[in-house]
């Protein structure tokens, strides 16, 4: 149902166009001078303005360039009735944007005709515009992610980007819905997000069900497969499944199911109709094409992670390692990067690539790894080669690039007494400054053939104060402060991983 704002002077004259709208299917609402109308307008926007030029107060003409100097006015179409035949009136009112002239005496039917019409041209455009604004905003949220790696975005923040181009950057837009509902498939249950606008931001409502139930909701308003629509408020049924508060009328709805994905969007301010199927579809479509994007990477990710994780054990296997090392070392070194601030992709980065930094062992020989004793200078030699052999087995793809830098300098000494290079401070990659700390904790907590295990005490004062091997000027200040600041994160992971040996002997 449209709304038409009345605005004449005259009491008779405005009541017959109301008796007639009404009998036509229209609301009216009256103004009976151009200062209450601009206050009408701003209170709630009609869907068009019968207009008589001869007002009290402003006079028409000044009502009519307010609203079509305003952004949130000037798409409403505006009808003058007019008694006068002086054509620079017609004209002062064309140059003001007017969309039409009823002379007076006015025709019942006349007057109908050209509402209906404007009305409906008016909504028309006003999806066009909409379209093409949604259209836009996709390509930009699109082009936006584009440069961000897809497996690092949560698909609840995605969905949020979704809903926003469907409820409007702002609340309160009459041409957009007041809730969308998305939801995905996950582990054979339909888990939901029902989004609205609460004191100017978006909250959300997370909902889990069934395809089954979801399908018994929505089959009694099917207009054609895979699309919904009702100009009747949401039945209960519905509205729990969606989780939308009860403070929301849900009056109508409109939704696009497609495969496993579907969206809805309720509370039009208006009628709702086929049109919002291409838009609603649109928003699927990207939901969908996004989660299979998201998947994929995740599946990709995973099989990465996992072969990352058989090449560290490899290398440990002939050592004296434990499986249980290389994996507190990944979650050492992720709390450590989290501790000094690092940011989310290099912390997801670091929590897998840790775990290579001995991966050049893998090229020593079991005569040196497995050598009870000390080491001849020559074996040592020998030794410190797993350090470029590592970076050597993991140059080239640029997943690996920081496993590499990792490999190579983990044995660097931030006084510059390390090797393979020698490099001094922060000339070391980060990552490896931070596997270096990481690495001695959990070495010095592990029992290895000659040495026995460091309770948590003894090995934070080794890494604070020096021993025979280690001493503080090894290690970045920084690192061994978040380090000192974290400890009691670090005694829970040791304690958390019950330790396994790789190798018997
Ligand atoms: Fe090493
Ligand atoms: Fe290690």
């Amino acid at each position: 149902m449209s709304d038409v704002l009345i605005v004449d002077d005259d009491d008779l004259i405005a009541r017959m166009f109301s008796d007639w709208l009404h009998a036509a299917g229209f609301r009216t609402a009256r103004a009976a001078t151009g200062t209450d109308a601009l206050d009408l307008v701003s209170r709630s926007r009609p869907d068009l303005i019968l207009l008589d030029l001869n007002l009290p107060d402003i006079g028409g003409l000044a009502v009519c360039r307010i609203l079509k100097d305003h952004e949130r006015t000037h798409r409403i179409p505006v009808v003058v009735i007019t008694a006068s035949d002086r054509p620079e009136d017609r004209t002062h009112a064309l140059d003001l944007g007017v969309e039409d002239f009823v002379n007076k005496p006015v025709n019942p039917k006349e007057l109908l005709a050209r509402v209906q019409a404007l009305i409906r041209s008016s909504e028309l455009s006003d999806r066009l515009l909409q379209a093409y604004t949604h259209m836009d905003e996709l390509g930009e949220f699109a082009d936006r992610y584009a440069h961000e790696i897809v497996a690092d975005l949560k698909p609840a923040e995605v969905a949020w980007h979704v809903a926003r181009q469907l409820l409007g950057a702002q609340p309160g837009d009459s041409r957009r819905p007041g809730f969308v509902w998305g939801s995905a498939s996950f582990k054979g249950r339909v888990r939901g997000l029902g989004f609205w606008y609460l004191d100017g931001t978006i909250v959300s409502n997370p909902t889990v069900s069934s395809w089954h139930k979801v399908d018994a909701a929505l089959s009694p308003f099917r207009t054609e497969e895979g699309q919904y629509l009702s100009n009747d408020p949401v039945p209960d049924g519905l509205r729990s499944l969606l989780g939308a508060p009860p403070e929301l009328p849900l009056a109508n709805f409109a939704a696009v199911r497609a495969g496993n994905d579907l969206v809805l969007a309720a509370d039009y301010r208006r009628q709702v109709t086929p049109y919002e199927f291409p838009l609603l579809r649109s928003s699927v479509r990207y939901w969908a094409v996004f989660q299979r994007l998201w998947r994929e990477m995740r599946r990709t990710e995973g099989a990465f992670v996992f072969l990352m994780e058989a090449l560290a054990l490899a290398a440990e296997f002939q050592d004296d390692g434990v499986a249980s090392h290389i994996r507190r070392v990944n979650a050492y070194a992720k709390s450590l990067a989290h501790g000094v601030g690092s940011d989310p992709r290099f912390i997801r980065r670091i929590a897998v690539c840790a775990q290579m930094h001995d991966v050049g062992k893998i090229t020593m020989p079991a005569s040196i790894l497995q050598k009870p004793g000390h080491l001849s200078p020559n074996e040592w030699d020998v030794m410190k080669r797993h350090t470029v052999n590592g970076a050597r087995i993991l140059k080239g793809p640029p997943e690996l690039e920081m496993a590499a830098r990792i490999a190579r300098s983990h044995h660097e000494n931030y006084d510059g007494t390390g090797y393979p290079d020698g490099t001094v401070g922060d000339e070391i990659p980060l990552e490896a400054r931070i596997v270096k700390v990481v690495d001695i904790y959990d070495a010095l907590r592990m029992r290895r053939s000659y040495k026995p295990s460091y309770s948590h005490e003894a090995a934070v004062n080794v890494l604070r104060l020096g021993d025979d091997r280690v001493t503080p000027s090894h290690l970045d200040p920084m690192l061994l402060e978040a380090f000192l600041d974290r400890q009691a994160h670090f005694q829970e992971i040791y304690e958390r991983e019950p330790v396994h040996p790789v190798a018997a002997g």
